[in-house]
């Protein structure tokens, strides 16, 4: 296969609750960076890297799902950083192990820092792996690890 006949990659990149507040909420925690400027710079890395990004965020766990059940299967890795959603949503783990898809849990703060219910990811055992306390170099991260592995597909 050549390389103009390599399909191109495509992640899902996909942010839960109170993630649309980046830049307002709690910047010693988060930084100062809004979630629009973080993804217009993933995107630009993503064309870089010759990868395809779909993002998505909701502050609802029932569109997170949906929009896994729409977009996963057809998906070639997933991203996300779920927020609180990540300590105790047994249906998003179940979500992310049903589309079949390799996700990388990602996290702002470095939660094990942090207060005690942050230190439990009910997800992490439906991902490959997961990045906390880098800030948005966090998403970076994960999206060179998918840019690696599609080009060595
Ligand atoms: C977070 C950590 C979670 O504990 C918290 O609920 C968030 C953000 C992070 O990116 O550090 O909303 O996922």
């Amino acid at each position: 296969m050549t390389a103009s006949e390599a399909r191109m990659r495509r992640i899902l990149i996909v942010n839960g609750p109170n993630l649309n507040l980046l830049g307002r909420r709690e910047p010693e925690t988060y930084g100062s960076e809004s979630l629009d400027e973080i993804n217009r710079r993933l995107a630009a890395q993503a064309q870089r890297l010759g990868v395809e990004v779909s993002f998505f965020q909701s502050n609802a766990e029932g569109e997170i799902i949906d929009f896994l059940h729409r977009e996963g299967f057809d998906a070639d890795g997933l991203i996300i950083n779920a927020g609180a959603l990540t300590h105790y949503s047994y249906a998003l783990r179940d979500a992310i192990t049903a589309v079949n898809i390799d996700a990388v849990e990602v996290h702002l703060s470095n939660v094990y820092r942090r207060e005690e219910f942050r230190h439990q990811s009910v997800i992490a055992p439906a991902c490959i792996g997961h990045i906390v306390g880098f800030g948005a170099e966090g998403y970076f991260m994960a999206l060179a690890h998918f840019a690696e592995k599609s080009r060595k597909a």
